[in-house]
């Protein structure tokens, strides 16, 4: 089960008080959504979205709750399409969910023996598989670059072009040097199959034209690339006012609760 993390910090960035709508982008397995739905009772309503159509189909029915199967990159179109407006506040809990690591079967962690897919939407053409199997050096090593931060990018792309065809984690996993950590590797291969920076950027700029004035906007970021494009966009945005200067991390105790929390960062906007 995902364990939403930053729960208390969320509630207190968003502020969601009874009879107001909120959206989440990525209600997943409506975490935080439960406390929201619960501050806006009686008749305030959530807009969750979920682009992985197997976590979609486990969201339980829920009295003023709307959930839809989509990507919050297209967040302007199903909020018209739904007509939920006024809208006070937006969450994004970004990345995957301990559910994409745990049961998917899909090449997330390279700590079990799967097929490289890594895709959230399992409609969507592009694999981990067909990156590392037919994406020419130079752009592998880019994106282990760009996205892992990888030092040895150069290195681990070389071995990726001499070892094809490479099917499973495991066998990627052999690729990377000694002492090298598969997680930045694994990582940008994520990001690079999900586009996850680019649909953050779109998604950003939905969310600002979407909102009330006065809604909030609130970011839960878990890599230091996602949480510098969320501050300046924050910084450079007008129509926004910063609510929390320095991103806020989990307490200690969350952490040992919950360890998956402990690279989480929140950021909180307000629409002036
Ligand atoms: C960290 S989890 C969110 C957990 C949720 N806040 C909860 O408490 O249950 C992130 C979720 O966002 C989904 N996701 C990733 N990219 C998305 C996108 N572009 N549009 C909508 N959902 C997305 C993932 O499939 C994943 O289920």
């Amino acid at each position: 089960m995902h364990v939403p993390v930053l729960k208390k910090e969320v509630l207190e960035i968003l502020g969601p008080q009874p009879n107001e709508n909120f959206i989440d982008a990525t209600i997943s397995e409506v975490g935080h959504t439960g406390d929201i739905l619960e501050r806006i009772a009686p008749n305030g309503k959530v807009l969750g979205i979920e682009i992985d159509s197997e976590i979609f189909k486990n969201i339980k029915p829920k009295e003023r709750l709307i959930a839809v199967n989509d990507s919050y990159v297209n967040l302007k179109q199903i909020v018209e399409k739904n007509n939920f407006k006024p809208v006070r506040g937006i969450l994004f809990d970004l990345g995957m969910s301990s559910w994409h690591i745990d049961e998917s079967g899909r090449g997330f962690s390279f700590l079990k023996d799967e097929p490289l897919d890594m895709r959230y939407n399992v409609s969507q053409s592009l694999t981990a598989q067909e990156i590392v199997n037919k994406w020419p050096q130079e752009q592998i090593e880019n994106i282990l670059k760009e996205y892992g931060e990888e030092r040895l990018a150069k290195t681990i792309a070389k071995r990726i072009i001499a070892a094809r065809p490479i099917k499973t984690t495991f066998e990627l996993k052999r690729l990377i040097p000694g002492k090298t950590k598969p997680a930045r590797t694994f990582q940008a291969l994520r990001m690079a199959v999900n586009n996850e920076l680019n649909n953050l950027k779109i998604g950003l700029q939905q969310a600002v034209d979407i909102l009330e004035k006065g809604g909030k906007i609130a970011v839960i970021s878990f890599h230091s690339l996602e949480d510098r494009i969320i501050k300046n966009f924050f910084k450079n945005n007008n129509s926004l006012q910063i609510i929390n200067k320095k991103a806020i991390k989990p307490s200690k105790e969350e952490i040992n609760i919950n360890y998956r929390s402990r690279s989480a960062k929140i950021r909180g906007a307000v629409k002036k």
